[in-house]
């Protein structure tokens, strides 16, 4: 059994420890917001937070969870009221979607720790995290505005 905390919810798991915790999240939890992309860490859609820090959950082992704070798009607010989840509907970023719950969650822990980036340290924080849809420019003003509140 791994035991952690999802959403702020306890929770143990029966699963091996070197099962990705995309799939225990999305397959044994229930949250689908996260998404698998890849598989191999490239493309950030199935990003989380651990112990607030965005991580790959398609590479992060379960046992990787044990004690920690995991939080999926799902737990970022109740009600779609987190400062970056606002941001995204004003101005209007998804455009098919399947990328974007990883952006929120790699744009909210990059907020998190620096409370009003740069364009530069907006790019470098959000790289990893690809959208073939092309919607960089408005992911990169959608943090500004959350950035101002
Ligand atoms: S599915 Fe995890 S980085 Fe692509
Ligand atoms: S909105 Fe379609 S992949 Fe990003």
């Amino acid at each position: 059994m791994t035991a952690f905390t999802i959403n702020g919810r306890a929770v143990e798991v029966a699963a091996a420890p070197a099962t990705p915790l995309l799939w225990v999240v999305r397959e044994q939890l229930k949250l689908t917001g996260t998404k698998f992309g890849c598989g191999v860490a490239q493309c950030g859609a199935c990003t989380v937070h651990v112990d607030g820090e965005p991580m790959r959950a398609c590479v992060f082992p379960l046992s990787g969870a044990e004690g920690r704070d995991v939080t999926t798009i799902e737990g970022l607010s109740e009600d779609g009221s987190h400062p970056v989840q606002r941001a995204w509907t004003e101005m209007d970023v998804p455009q098919c979607g399947y990328c974007q719950s990883g952006q929120v969650m790699s744009a909210a822990a990059l907020l998190a720790q620096n409370p009003s980036p740069s364009d530069a340290e907006i790019d470098e924080a959000m790289r990893g995290n690809l959208c073939r849809c092309g919607t960089y420019v408005r992911i990169r003003a959608a943090i500004h505005r959350a950035a101002e509140g």
